[in-house]
């Protein structure tokens, strides 16, 4: 019965969108807070947020890829790649064979983003669509000769109102219509950094501002009357972790800094040797107990993170909390970059609009299944990638998602009706059936038993 309602209900949905996205191509706009922890959802208070969720659906931790940090993550968020996969593998890198550089002040050669591509340049190849960024990282930068046909070159400077009246503009009033767009902000990474996530009272306070910006995000898209057709997803690329003055590992006390190049420092620090590799390796290995430190071949791999050039011969992976140093480094209060098994490197996911339930929450999805889905709400074919569609049907209005409890009540369910329908259909057939002498002694016999199994 409970089958057949759900047939039939999704059948029904399925073919009331199937009318409508002749007429509208679906819109996605996909919103990214940096640093926006998972954990704080609980702890702190989001009016607006948590407005936006009860019409919509949660996921409360999205499991990002190692390592956790900026760049990184936000090119899986919109590759559906690990990183040894989309080249991104970390904000400073170094190729041996090109000798090029990339930090996140120096990142617009396409050479570091051609190994993947994003979703905003597979939307602009449909036709009669286009896409738009209000900043999101590689967005300003012709990743396969294509970038998004509305765009803001990156500045820190320019006002979340200004890239919010931007975005909007263009996704109400483009030819061809912009279907994909991505909004990026700044915080709450910033002032995790500064003050760290333990410093309640300024967190509540950026928090606080936070949620206010998400407030004017809807009442903008209210206004223009994108609200009840647009599907938004807010995320974040990480979380964010205390750290210590009493949790240093200083490099400087263990290896020389002649003997090797620093190419991007901590959590998680890549060591290019000037001298022999191993003879680097166990100078490095003798130095603190609060990191791992690894040769290429031997990094574990549920990281999924060795198959790339841009991957030093040597990496080390500090503790939760812990920061490594060189003698004369500055010490962030907050940082992320750790292992993204630990819940507080993970981000979360929130989205609305027709594509989605409302009212729906979820424990957890990987960073890398976001990517399937968008290319499902869009109507894309997309690239080969890491991530599962399967994880995210849940969230989706027209998609069968059955969780286990679900699916073993069914089970039992269809076994019951099964065997009653079998017993009925045998006692009929026994009252129905002339009987045979010879049967008719074998049920004498078994009711001549019966008294004695009593
Ligand atoms: C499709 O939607 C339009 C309104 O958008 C409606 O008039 C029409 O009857 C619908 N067609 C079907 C087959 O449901
Ligand atoms: C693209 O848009 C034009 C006009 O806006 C329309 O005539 C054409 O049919 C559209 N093409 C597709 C494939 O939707
Ligand atoms: C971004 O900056 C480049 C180089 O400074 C410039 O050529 C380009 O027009 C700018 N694009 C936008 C959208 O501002
Ligand atoms: C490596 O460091 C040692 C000091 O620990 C120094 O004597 C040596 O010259 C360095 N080697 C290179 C290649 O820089
Ligand atoms: C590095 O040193 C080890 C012994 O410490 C030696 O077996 C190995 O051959 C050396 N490798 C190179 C490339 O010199
Ligand atoms: C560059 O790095 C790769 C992988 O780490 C290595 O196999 C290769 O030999 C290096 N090439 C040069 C020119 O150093
Ligand atoms: C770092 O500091 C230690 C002592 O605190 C000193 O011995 C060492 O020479 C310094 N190294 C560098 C590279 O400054
Ligand atoms: C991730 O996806 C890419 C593209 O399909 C593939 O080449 C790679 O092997 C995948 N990685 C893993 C660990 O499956
Ligand atoms: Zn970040």
């Amino acid at each position: 019965m409970k089958l057949l309602v759900i047939l039939l209900f999704s059948g029904l949905t399925i073919s009331c969108r199937g009318n409508s996205s002749y007429s509208l191509p679906p819109k996605l706009l996909l919103v990214s807070f940096d640093g926006f922890r998972a954990d704080y959802l609980q702890n702190y208070e989001f009016p607006h947020l948590q407005n936006f969720i009860k019409e919509g659906v949660l996921v409360e931790h999205v499991k990002n890829v190692f390592i956790t940090k900026t760049f990184p993550n936000h090119y899986s968020i919109v590759t559906g790649l690990y990183e040894e996969s989309h080249g991104i593998v970390a904000n400073s890198m170094y190729d041996n064979v090109t000798k090029k550089h990339f930090s996140d002040s120096n990142d617009k050669d396409p050479f570091w983003w051609n190994e993947a591509v994003p979703i905003w340049v597979t939307n602009q190849l449909q036709e009669n669509r286009s896409s738009a960024a209000a900043m999101w990282p590689g967005t300003d930068v012709p990743i396969h000769n294509t970038t998004p046909s509305y765009y803001m070159n990156y500045s820190s400077s320019v006002s979340f109102k200004e890239r919010l009246s931007k975005i909007t503009t263009w996704l109400s009033n483009s030819n061809p219509p912009v279907t994909f767009a991505t909004l990026y902000w700044e915080e709450p990474d910033a002032s995790g950094h500064k003050y760290g996530p333990e410093d309640k009272e300024n967190m509540r306070r950026v928090l606080k501002e936070i949620d206010d910006l998400i407030g004017d995000l809807v009442q903008k898209l209210k206004m223009l009357g994108l609200w009840e057709s647009i599907n938004v997803i807010i995320t974040s690329d990480h979380g964010m972790t205390q750290c210590s003055e009493n949790r240093l590992i200083n490099l400087d006390h263990c290896i020389d800094h002649s003997n090797y190049s620093l190419i991007d420092l901590t959590p998680v620090a890549a060591i290019l040797p000037k001298i022999n590799v191993t003879e680097a390796y166990d100078k490095l290995k003798k130095c603190n107990s609060h990191m791992n430190v690894y040769l290429k071949e031997d990094i574990p791999n549920r990281f999924y993170y060795q198959h790339n050039d841009r991957i030093q011969p040597i990496i080390l992976v500090a503790d939760e909390g812990w920061t490594i140093v060189l003698n004369k480094s500055a010490l962030k209060l907050g940082d992320h970059g750790y292992d993204n098994s630990l819940p507080s490197m993970h981000p979360f996911l929130a989205a609305h609009g027709p594509a989605f339930h409302k009212g729906y929450k979820h424990s957890t999805i990987n960073i890398v299944d976001i990517y399937p889905m968008m290319c499902y709400i869009l109507g894309l074919k997309p690239h080969p990638n890491n991530g599962t569609f399967g994880h995210t049907k849940c969230l989706l209005v027209d998609q069968w998602c059955i969780s286990l409890p679900e699916a073993i009540g069914i089970v039992i369910g269809a076994l019951l009706v099964l065997t009653t329908l079998t017993c009925l259909i045998l006692i009929m057939q026994n009252r129905t059936s002339v009987p045979r002498p010879f049967s008719r002694l074998q049920l004498q016999d078994d009711d001549d038993d019966d008294p004695l199994i009593g």
